[in-house]
């Protein structure tokens, strides 16, 4: 039993050309009256594909959102998309603060936060990523590492509906591996006793947390059944129709 409806988003990272919207269609095809009434959905194309995809899921109550926006509202940042070009795309969500942007671009909790809230100026819902590394797993830092992304980079006055977390482990990210039942379970409580701290408990109760990292049809139902685990974020298996809708189902 569950008090907050799960979501299962999909994020499509550099992968997406035109013909991949059939991709998109073919979710929402099998998005039928069982699953609406159980989970929501998002689909998180590349930019580039974000209006279209906007237009193709119309009237399938599937959401979009970008994966990462500008902290800047606009001006001379060439190569950037703001939040509100995201919004004005049809995006409903924005990732932001992946591991692949922390590491790869080196982003901070601090520039983290200043996207999220940019994306709340837009009228975006941030999907906000934490998640330890393999050294910190091993040497016993996750839940430590975590709580400090989380304080670093969730805006103060997030509610429940302007805030989603998603945990993703980096170590599980793309390579096959997931961690236990019990150190998700672990986790999500830890994330949940923390925003609480940082939101106050009734804004906190009603956040979704997501968890990320190699979710699959073969082991969604094991993860979605730990208990303050409220949906998935979805990379590879979320580019292929059937195997997101497998994951969703397991809500
Ligand atoms: O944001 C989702 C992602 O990082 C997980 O990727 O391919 O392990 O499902 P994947």
């Amino acid at each position: 039993t569950r008090n907050i409806r799960p979501l299962v988003a999909g994020n499509w990272k550099m992968n997406g050309l035109k013909a991949d919207l059939a991709i998109a269609v073919e979710v929402a095809k099998g998005y039928d009256t069982a699953l609406k009434a159980a989970v929501d959905l998002a689909v998180c194309p590349p930019a580039t594909l974000l209006y279209t995809t906007t237009a193709a899921l119309i009237g399938s109550r599937i959401a979009t959102g970008g994966q990462d926006c500008s902290s800047n509202a606009g001006g001379a940042f060439t190569g950037e998309v703001s939040a509100a070009m995201l919004a004005d795309s049809g995006a409903h969500f924005a990732i932001v603060g992946h591991s692949e942007r922390r590491t790869l671009h080196s982003e901070t909790n601090a520039i983290v936060k200043a996207k999220a809230q940019a994306a709340r100026a837009a009228l975006l819902v941030p999907i906000i990523c934490v998640g330890e590394t393999r050294d910190e797993r091993e040497a016993g830092k996750a839940l430590a590492s975590v709580k400090k992304q989380l304080r670093g980079s969730v805006p103060e006055d997030s509610t429940a509906a302007s805030l989603v977390i998603a945990y993703e482990p980096v170590w599980a990210i793309g390579t096959g591996l997931t961690p236990t039942a019990a150190d998700v379970a672990e986790m999500h409580e830890a994330i949940r006793t923390e925003l609480g701290r940082l939101l106050g408990k009734g804004a906190a109760a009603g956040v979704r947390l997501l968890y990320g990292g190699s979710v699959k049809p073969s082991n969604a139902a094991e993860l979605m059944n730990v208990a303050h685990v409220d949906g998935a974020l979805v990379g590879g298996a979320s580019l292929k129709a059937e195997d997101f809708l497998a994951i969703a189902r397991a809500c």
